[in-house]
């Protein structure tokens, strides 16, 4: 078996711990019967400030011909915020529809969680975020005009919606922005939770949302979710808001099994998951499209203050490599790297920056690799 593989090492420490994760995706598929066939894509800021394009729509398609595609980071100081985010990542995520944002929150072996005394069984949880709607849509304008039509759409595989806005202001200047959130789209999220609420034997499912204020959107948002609920009586779940989500996360984080959110509040709150696990160095994120092409990535940026050093913390984009593996059913090879990891960091010898040590991305990338042979 041979996985056709689209890489996008993107910018900054993007590229060097991808590196590492190829690394040891050959070294596992080796291992475990399977090659990997790389095809390398230069999207990011470079390429951006080179060529003046981002990832055009026959770029978009190339991406396609691969089975997954597996990304670095994006980002740069040099580069406006927006213009690649939204060029690059969030295209890749709407092209494909990849409507899951995976984002596990596990406490490793001997890393320390911020919060005292917690131990891995304490912080277990999956966050499945929303990934195609709510207040990503782009869907806003700003105007000092007294009046001005616009016309605002969007287009997605699962439906349409278009509006037609008249507005009036007297302000010096107004902004708005619009967030769209379809029954479809909530209920396929939804589900996916419940369902991996199950398969990891899971209790109870949590849903995060603001209903108390953003009573349309979130409205329909805790609808859907009682519907889908109804359909998995063997399942607990509870509604929190967001606010009081991220009280819990720090306060009982055993709490939780799996949870649920919005695009918006689930960019918000895995943050703080990666925080609780011990550092953004280690979450790992996979966008899926259970019946297309997933893309996988660390949750962390380019962090362009470290980047060309060689200390970035690569378990973050090889755990999302894990995922990646998992994903394609090779879940022996998926388990490997997680034990692999698990180990490396219990023997103590190989930590980078991070986590307290004076180790190389390189290193660890090497060491880890190392236990899978
Ligand atoms: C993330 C990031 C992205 C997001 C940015 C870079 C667009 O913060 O993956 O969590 O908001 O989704
Ligand atoms: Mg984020």
């Amino acid at each position: 078996m041979t996985y056709k593989i689209a890489v996008i090492k993107g910018d900054g420490v993007g590229k060097e711990v991808i590196e590492e994760g190829m690394k040891v995706l050959d070294v596992v598929a080796e291992r475990y019967g399977f090659s990997i066939d790389w095809r390398e894509f230069p999207f990011g800021a470079e390429h951006y400030l080179k060529t003046g394009e981002v990832l055009n729509d026959s770029s978009l398609k190339e991406l396609g011909k691969s089975d997954v595609i597996y990304l670095g980071a994006l980002g740069d100081p040099r580069v406006k915020p927006g213009i690649l985010e939204k060029g690059v990542l969030l295209k890749i995520r709407f092209g494909f529809d990849e409507f899951i944002n995976l984002r596990p929150v596990r406490l490793l072996p001997t890393i320390s969680s911020p919060l005292q005394g917690k131990e891995p069984r304490d912080i277990n949880f999956d966050v499945v975020r929303e990934n195609t709607e709510d207040f990503y849509v782009g869907m806003g304008g700003r105007t000092k005009r007294e009046k001005q039509h616009e016309t605002l759409s969007i287009i997605r595989e699962l439906y349409k919606a278009k509006f037609d806005l008249d507005v009036e202001t007297d302000s010096e200047e107004i902004a708005y922005q619009i967030g769209v959130l379809s029954r479809e789209g909530c209920r396929r999220v939804i589900t996916y939770a419940f369902d991996l609420c199950s398969s990891r034997g899971g209790k109870r499912v949590t849903s995060v949302d603001k209903a108390n204020v953003l009573t349309d959107i979130y409205g329909l948002w805790r609808d859907v979710f009682e519907e889908v609920a109804s359909e998995y009586p063997s399942i607990e779940y509870e509604f929190n808001y967001v606010d009081a989500v991220t009280m819990y996360f720090t306060t009982n984080p055993e709490r939780f099994d799996v949870v649920v959110a919005p695009n918006m509040f689930g960019d918000i709150i895995t943050d703080l998951g990666a925080a609780i696990q011990g550092g953004i160095g280690l979450a790992a994120s996979g966008n899926i499209n259970p019946d297309g092409i997933s893309m996988f990535e660390p949750v962390h940026g380019s962090a362009p203050d470290i980047a060309g050093r060689n200390i970035a913390n690569p378990i973050a984009a090889i755990l999302a490599g894990g995922l990646m593996l998992r994903t394609l059913g090779e879940n022996k090879a998926a388990d490997s790297i997680e034990n692999a990891i698990k180990t490396v960091l219990s023997s103590g010898k190989v930590r980078t920056p991070d986590l307290g040590g004076r180790s190389r991305c390189t290193e660890m990338g090497d060491a880890i690799s190392r236990e899978i042979e």
